[in-house]
């Protein structure tokens, strides 16, 4: 079967050479590419799922929301937050998927972070954004929101109907002493001079989380946390699960996280 990730300026991604090794580890005979596209291209993409050229997809920036409007179907998690990003094509059908909720679950998981008493602070507001602040607010969590567009923060909240534990920061930021940053912003944002520019006091962090994951490069040291970690393993996980809805069967159980993240480490 063929899969892949659409996206712009994706050509770094680490999704191809992380599919072609689950499918290799797991002897199995799929094909996993990265493609660029713009936007008027959507159709292009959504036609060769329905034709099955192309048995399923992963949708990153700026993507995410694009798809919604060609799919048949959507599962309980992208409904609750407004966002896909993974399709699944079958009997022509298209339905799309947020495997990035499950991916954020389990970077908390296997890292042992609590997340519990925290004063947590959730910078931006796009696709990956909404299914972290859906996870928080599913676990009855409180947490800020900061992002330069303030419609983008609120209809979050309003897509997941959670308005009583989320504050939506503007330049109030300094009253509070967080605990952890979940930086949901693109790797191309400075992410130190938006908090500088909404006066964060830059006091040390318990986490400092980020769902980017071109590692060392990346995780910014002028942000002080005790304990700094990427994207790495929610890009895993989200990757696995994908996988366990494009062929219909549990896979977790069969794959080396521990190797396949060193894999990739290596790249
Ligand atoms: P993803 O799906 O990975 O979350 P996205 O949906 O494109 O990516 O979301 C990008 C996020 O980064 C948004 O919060 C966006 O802010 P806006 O809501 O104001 O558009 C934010 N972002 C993108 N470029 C930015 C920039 N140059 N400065 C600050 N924020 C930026």
């Amino acid at each position: 079967m063929n899969f892949a990730i659409i996206g712009k300026n994706i050509k770094n991604s680490l999704s191809p050479r992380m599919h072609k090794w689950i499918y290799n580890s797991l002897g199995l005979d799929h094909y996993y590419k990265a493609i660029d596209i713009n936007l008027n291209n959507v159709d292009n993409i959504v036609n060769k799922l329905k034709e099955g050229a192309l048995n399923g997809i992963n949708v990153t920036i700026p993507f995410k929301r694009d798809f919604t409007d060609y799919l048949d179907g959507l599962d309980e998690i992208s409904t609750y937050i407004g966002a896909i990003n993974c399709i699944h094509s079958h009997n022509g059908l298209l339905r799309g998927y947020n495997t990035d909720y499950y991916g954020f679950k389990r970077l908390l998981s296997c890292n042992n972070i609590e997340l519990n008493d925290k004063e947590i602070l959730v910078l931006g507001a796009g696709g990956a954004s909404r299914a972290i602040c859906g996870y928080l607010a599913n676990n009855n969590l409180s947490f800020s929101i900061f992002n330069r567009t303030h419609s983008n923060a609120l209809s979050i909240i309003e897509q997941i109907d959670y308005n009583e534990k989320v504050n939506i920061v503007s330049n109030a930021i300094s009253n509070i002493d967080y605990d952890i940053i979940i930086n949901c912003l693109p790797l191309s944002v400075d992410i130190f001079e938006q908090l500088q520019s909404i006066g964060y006091n830059f006091k040390l962090l318990d986490y400092y989380l980020d769902i980017n994951y071109h590692i060392n490069t990346q995780i910014d040291n002028r942000i002080k946390a005790q304990v700094a970690i990427d994207g790495l393993d929610m890009l895993i996980y989200q990757g696995i699960q994908s996988n366990e809805i494009w062929l219909q069967k549990s896979l977790e159980q069969k794959i080396d996280c521990h190797k396949l993240r060193n894999h990739l480490l290596e790249s």
